[in-house]
């Protein structure tokens, strides 16, 4: 009789959802800026926040061949020596634990007694890590999980390991526990408490990680994926280690195998199972996802400066783990190249500068076949290069990120521009104006 009970109180939930709002909204905190407070570009922390991609974006590689067979079908896609640190005289001094900061951030409960940690959501990686409370190098000031603590954790095989060139590794045991995000309960999800974390995260605002991509990028996983459809053709029970949002919409605690993302300043929001219509307007532009990237990457993007295309046909991938724009260095040199007035400001970094005093006289857009989406010259200006300079740097960034010469990465500076759906259920990802 409860049971049953229960059963319509959630079909209600759900059904009067319709139209409405379906699914599990989260709050999130909005990340560090690459300005500071007196307007200028935070050089230090992009050079770390570009370090930090090349390397995630490596291990992505890593885990795609190992799962795929091959690091994914990028033209000139391959799997390169790890990026090397930025150099102290190029952070001006600062060490590399004063972290990127471009973290959207919420929060996540592991375990029967709801250990609370402030998570990292990021659509461009695919596995769940958090400190380990027992034995953790680098951990202090970070919260840390205990698994002594949770009735319902269960230690698993194999290890988890995230490299970086200082030697410095995210790595250690893999356990399985339930995991709750504002009320959404994955039981039995697979994580790793890790023992070590390196040192681009111990300053950061945030304690783990929480991936977004599918199960194809897992370091978790031990499973052969089909190489055409990213679906896994070797089914084996004990090697299926499905990441949170998957976990959760098998296990009902989510009504929609998708997930949506509004970021901004203020009312940012995860909406895990659909989408929150009060927060877009108009129709949800859908572009279909090549899966065996195992990315949440589309095809046959344009840039636009002033209305026209600058570039085009190129592969996108969405990826919330980054503020900046990344894009292959001829192509973003040729987009900069259309604005009078912009200069190379950093070339290992890939960074320009461009004429940011009186009106602006471009509009930057992309476009996949459908409308042109805008992004908005307050979110394009990261910043003076020096204070008075009149030149700003652009959020559009032109260095190699090793996942293909055809590639380019849309974070935050883009996505907080447009209301974003990612839909494991029709392998697409949406687009819709922000109300
Ligand atoms: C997926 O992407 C690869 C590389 O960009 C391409 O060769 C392949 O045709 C794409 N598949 C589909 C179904 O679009
Ligand atoms: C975690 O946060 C929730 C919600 O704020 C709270 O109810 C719970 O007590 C917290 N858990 C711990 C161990 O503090
Ligand atoms: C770990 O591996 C051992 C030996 O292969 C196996 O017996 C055990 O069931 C495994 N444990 C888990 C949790 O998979
Ligand atoms: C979680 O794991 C435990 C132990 O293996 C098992 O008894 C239980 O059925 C699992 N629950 C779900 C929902 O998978
Ligand atoms: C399934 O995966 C486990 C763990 O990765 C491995 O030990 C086992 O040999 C695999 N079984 C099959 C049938 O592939």
């Amino acid at each position: 009789m409860f049971l049953k009970t229960t059963f319509v109180l959630l079909a209600v939930a759900f059904a009067a959802a319709e139209g409405t709002q379906s699914g599990v909204p989260i709050p999130l905190n909005s990340p560090v800026a690459l300005t500071k407070v007196d307007g200028t570009f935070d050089h230090h922390r992009a050079i770390v926040q570009t370090y930090n991609t090349r390397n995630k974006h490596r291990q992505n590689l890593v885990n795609l061949e190992r799962n795929v067979g091959r690091a994914g079908f990028n033209k000139g896609v391959e799997i390169k020596a790890y990026p090397s640190s930025p150099s102290l005289d190029k952070r001006q001094g600062l060490p590399l634990a004063d972290e990127d900061g471009s973290a959207w951030t919420g929060t996540v409960a592991i375990g029967s007694n709801a250990q609370n940690f402030t998570i990292k959501f990021d659509t461009g990686s695919s596995d769940l890590w958090v400190p380990n409370a027992h034995g953790c190098m680098g951990c202090g000031g970070h919260k840390s999980y205990d698994s002594r603590k949770s009735k319902t954790s269960q230690p698993q095989n194999g290890t988890f390991q995230i490299e970086y060139d200082d030697g410095s590794t995210v790595s250690g045991p893999i356990f399985k526990d339930t995991v709750t995000i504002s009320g959404a309960k994955a039981i039995n999800q697979t994580f790793s408490a890790s023992t070590e974390i390196s040192s681009s995260f111990r300053g950061g605002p945030f304690d783990g990680v929480l991936g977004l991509a599918s199960q194809a990028l897992s370091n978790l996983a031990e499973v052969r994926f089909s190489s055409h459809t990213a679906m896994p053709c070797v089914f084996n029970a004990s090697s299926w280690k499905p990441p949170f949002v998957q976990t959760a919409f098998a296990q009902q605690a989510i009504p929609k195998n998708e997930f949506s993302l509004k970021l901004a300043s203020h009312g940012a929001e995860l909406l895990l199972g659909g989408t929150n219509p009060k927060l877009f307007k108009g129709a949800i532009e859908f572009h279909p996802v090549n899966a065996s990237t195992g990315f949440w990457q589309i095809g046959g993007g344009s840039i636009l400066q002033g209305g026209k295309a600058v570039v085009s046909g190129f592969e996108s991938i969405v990826d919330s783990g980054t503020s900046f724009i990344f894009g292959p260095a001829d192509q973003v040199k040729e987009f900069y190249d259309s604005i009078p007035g912009s200069q190379l400001f950093d070339e290992e970094n890939g960074l320009y500068s461009y004429p940011c005093t009186g009106k602006t006289v471009f509009k930057v857009a992309f476009q996949w076949g459908g409308q042109a989406w805008a992004i908005s010259p307050k979110d394009f200006n990261l910043g003076e290069t020096l204070a008075g300079s009149g030149q700003c740097v652009g959020a559009i960034s032109g260095v190699d990120i090793g996942l293909g010469d055809n590639v380019w990465q849309l974070g935050g500076s883009f996505m907080k521009n447009v209301y974003t759906v990612f839909s494991f259920a029709n392998n697409a990802v949406g687009f819709a104006a922000l109300k």
